[in-house]
């Protein structure tokens, strides 16, 4: 492996360097087309579809980047190539410290726990010890706006909520990244005012923030920097009008 040269001007916090991800893409075939063919000896044709195609950036302690494109650029993939959800094809990638990823909606939220409970599991998850989660129940609580509904089963929250309660784990736990894949795009207009002066408040504590939105108002609020994605490939790196105007002007 080549040395990477680091372009950071504060720590390195991200790197992605040189990754390229596939996925096979199967063929529609249908079971008893796929079954004639087995049975004639023939494979069943599974395409390789590039996701990620030699794909490099890093990110710095306490930077705050948006990654754009359009659907199917590779924006979510990138995300959970970072978060360690994904493994590359080829190519590396590092972080440092703890990473937080809001991905998928819900994810790692157990529908048959309530909400009280998902919040100590999520944040055990996120390496908080039990007494620390007590403390910050309240405020996590507070944030979510989920009120007496706490103590619910969460396969009764709406995805707001959802959203609300995952996000309040997410910037309540000590964390050095933060990934947020549209999750933001759930909420309400005053819920979204409040995560974005959250999320300011965590980049200038040096929380490095890794950020996909459609909201491209909210990005440039956010962001200093963006990254675009095309087809898998990333076309441009810097100034986040810029990253925004690529994708406004077309
Ligand atoms: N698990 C998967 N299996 C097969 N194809 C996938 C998988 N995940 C993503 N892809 C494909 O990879 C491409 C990039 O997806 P994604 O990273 O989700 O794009 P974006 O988030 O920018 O919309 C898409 O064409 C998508 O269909
Ligand atoms: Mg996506």
């Amino acid at each position: 492996m080549d040395k990477i040269k680091i372009s950071t001007s504060t720590k390195p916090s991200i790197i992605v360097d040189h990754v390229r991800k596939e996925f096979l893409k199967r063929n529609s075939h249908s079971f008893k087309e796929a079954f004639v063919g087995w049975i004639r000896g023939r494979k069943v044709r599974a395409d390789k579809f590039v996701a990620l195609d030699d794909v490099s950036f890093q990110v710095g302690e306490g930077e705050s980047v948006a990654v754009l494109g359009w659907n199917g650029s590779g924006k979510s993939t990138t995300l959970k190539l970072v978060s360690g959800v994904l493994e590359p094809d080829a190519g590396v990638v590092l972080t440092r410290g703890r990473v937080a990823g809001l991905i998928e909606v819900g994810a790692g939220f157990h529908p048959e726990l309530s909400g009280r409970e998902n919040v100590f599991l999520n944040a055990a998850i996120l390496g908080m010890k039990e007494e620390q989660t007590r403390a910050r129940f309240d405020d996590i609580v507070a944030f979510s706006e989920i009120g007496e509904f706490i103590d619910q089963e969460v396969k009764h929250y709406s995805s707001g909520m959802f959203m609300r309660l995952a996000f309040s784990v997410a910037i309540h736990v000590d964390l050095d990244i933060l990934l947020v894949d549209e999750v933001l795009s759930v909420g309400d207009a005053p819920f979204r005012a409040k995560c974005t002066q959250k999320i300011k408040e965590l980049t200038q504590k040096g929380v490095t923030m890794l950020v996909v939105s459609h909201d491209l108002g909210m990005v440039e609020d956010l962001c200093e920097r963006g990254i675009v994605l095309r087809s898998g490939k990333k076309v441009f790196d810097g100034d986040v009008k810029e990253a925004v105007e690529m994708l406004r002007s077309r």
